[in-house]
């Protein structure tokens, strides 16, 4: 399973990328909005810590002006993906972007219907977003389980599913269960990940029964 941040921060991406389990990163418009800062700016400066892809959204809603937009897009760098809604206009731009060998990212996906007409327009990733489904009270992490359950029938269908929306720990480790090929999340998830209280005790113990021997794994070397 792939980790992807949903991130504009450039500190956190560099810290979190510099650990090694960061595959790629997904940025929105509302997420680069907050960034306050020109957005090509900041994309050049995440393509070049992260060498996965980073997943760039169009603005416009009609089509001719979407695929003006995913072009200008695709050419920032090597690893940009343009991401597109999951609309009409949205899809025919996918198609279009994908019988150029450009690679795309299918947002706002809420339903199984949706993610079929994204893999159907050639889609390299379709992102449900299974916390924005939990607050309206429907199961996001039950769409995750369909559309694998879908894709898994029609070997012709090439496109990664994208868990996106991902709330804390449990959305991830539930969304590798269901098969997510890949899990996009807010630096704070992955920092979470990470925690246990076990693993704190037990490293407090292990470095104050190793201290009481006076040694050092360095010194020996
Ligand atoms: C994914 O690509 C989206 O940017 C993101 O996961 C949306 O998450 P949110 O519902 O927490 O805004």
């Amino acid at each position: 399973m792939q980790f992807f941040l949903d991130s504009a921060d450039i500190q956190q991406i560099a810290e979190l990328t510099a650990i090694g389990l960061v595959d790629g990163i997904t940025t929105n418009p509302t997420i680069l909005a907050k960034a306050n800062r020109p957005y090509l700016q900041i994309v050049k400066e995440i393509c070049a810590i992260v060498s996965g892809p980073v997943s760039v959204e169009v603005i416009a809603t009609d089509h001719p002006t979407m695929l003006k937009e995913a072009l200008i897009i695709a050419e920032l760098a090597d690893n940009v993906v343009v991401k597109l809604p999951l609309t009409p206009p949205g899809l025919q731009t996918c198609k279009e972007l994908s019988q150029r060998q450009i690679q795309t990212n299918v947002t706002l996906c809420f339903s199984a219907s949706q993610a079929i007409l994204a893999a159907k327009a050639g889609a390299t990733y379709v992102s449900p977003f299974v916390g924005r489904l939990d607050d309206v009270g429907q199961d996001g992490l039950v769409l995750i389980g369909e559309i694998r359950a879908i894709y898994d029938q029609y070997p012709d269908f090439n496109t990664n599913i994208l868990a996106a929306s991902i709330r804390h720990p449990i959305h991830v480790v539930e969304s590798a269960k269901m098969g997510a090929d890949v899990a996009t999340m807010p630096p704070s998830v992955l920092q979470q990940m990470f925690k246990h209280p076990l693993t704190d005790r037990g490293l407090e113990q292990f470095s104050a029964d190793w201290a009481k021997t006076g040694q050092t794994i360095l010194a020996a070397a």
